[in-house]
């Protein structure tokens, strides 16, 4: 694999560009944006940190080119507006919804065989959005929220526990947000559980601040972060290009795995060259599935939101 086309180069996808370049892993990382200049200047601004960092990753940007973004491999969608003051729920709902959509279609045009990861927010229905306007198989569309959220969940774990992040693995399942589904019961430090390391009231707050862990970013600097959703994208961007087999929790389209079908919702899957290889499961005692459930009733409604302004715009 040779290139990785990325889309808004805001704050997320300049963070993925610097990324992706930094695995050395690709021959090219292409940014595209609407903003005249915006790519250009963030992806010199990466270029001329190579001498540094040592990468030979071309780092090229391009303002709405998308000839520039021909025959990619991998394409991360970051573009999007956040909410402003004034503007309701609905109406960011339909702007990113079509914003999604236009830079999907544009972005297949040019790379039909690619694998599309989204980052843009509300983030199960832009993956599903774009998977509708690809007109990609599922197992090469998804989103990215759990590497994200799960790296939340082991961070805060490291800083309870002062245990290093290398020994912490964690699973986390759900839709991106206040009823994601983080797994205490298989997560674990150094192999042992942290059931058998914390109190359930411990295990209770860190997983409260998981599932509020983008929100409590957002209060601190007044917009949302873009560290660790950008290097959690390249990492899985880097078990596709690898072909890795790395399992990993990514927003897929799972064909009656969890007792779920028809929607885009957190699971782990295994990740190699063509996508999703593979959707992975595990026993859920009746508790954690009804609260995947809970989760997956919650990101349907999203959708029939998506439904119902889509239809407004189209009447
Ligand atoms: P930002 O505002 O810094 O960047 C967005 C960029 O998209 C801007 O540069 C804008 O010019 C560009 N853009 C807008 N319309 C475009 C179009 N039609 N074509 C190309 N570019 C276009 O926002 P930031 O912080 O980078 O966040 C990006 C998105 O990622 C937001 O929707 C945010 O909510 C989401 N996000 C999702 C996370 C996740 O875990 N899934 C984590 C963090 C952010
Ligand atoms: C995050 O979790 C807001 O989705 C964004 O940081």
């Amino acid at each position: 694999m040779n290139k990785v086309t990325v889309i808004g180069a805001g704050n997320v996808g300049a963070t993925v560009a610097e990324c992706v370049a930094r695995k050395d892993m690709v021959k090219e990382v292409v940014l595209i944006d609407i903003k005249e200049g915006l790519s250009e200047g963030k992806a010199l601004d990466i270029a001329e940190s190579a001498p540094i960092h040592l990468f030979d990753t071309q780092v090229k940007g391009v303002t709405n080119d998308y000839s520039a973004t021909a025959n990619s491999d991998i394409c991360v969608i970051t573009s999007g507006v956040p909410r402003r003051p004034g503007m309701s729920r609905d109406d960011l709902l339909g702007i990113n919804a079509n914003i999604v959509r236009s830079v999907t279609e544009s972005f297949v045009a040019e790379s039909p065989n690619a694998i599309i990861i989204v980052i843009s927010n509300p983030l199960d229905v832009m993956t599903y959005v774009a998977h509708q306007a690809s007109g990609f198989p599922s197992h090469r569309v998804f989103g990215m929220a759990g590497v994200l959220d799960t790296a939340r969940f082991r961070a805060f774990l490291s800083m309870e526990l002062g245990a290093s992040v290398k020994d912490i693995q964690a699973l986390l399942m759900g839709g991106h947000g206040d009823t994601m589904v983080p797994l205490p019961r298989y997560t674990s430090v150094g192999g042992i559980p942290i059931t058998e390391l914390l109190s359930e009231d411990r295990i209770e707050s860190i997983v409260e601040r998981t599932k509020s862990g983008g929100g409590e970013i957002v209060q601190l600097m007044g917009t949302s972060a873009w560290y660790a959703p950008g290097a959690a994208a390249a990492e899985m961007a880097e078990a596709i290009v690898k072909d890795s087999g790395r399992v990993l929790p990514c927003a897929v389209c799972p064909s009656g795995e969890y007792g779920l079908s028809d929607l885009f919702i957190g699971l782990p899957v295994r990740l190699g060259r063509s996508g999703i290889e593979q959707i992975v499961t595990v026993d859920l005692n009746e508790s954690e599935q009804a609260l995947l459930d809970v989760s997956a009733e919650h990101i349907r409604s999203n959708f029939e939101d998506l439904r119902r302004v889509l239809n407004q715009s189209e009447a």
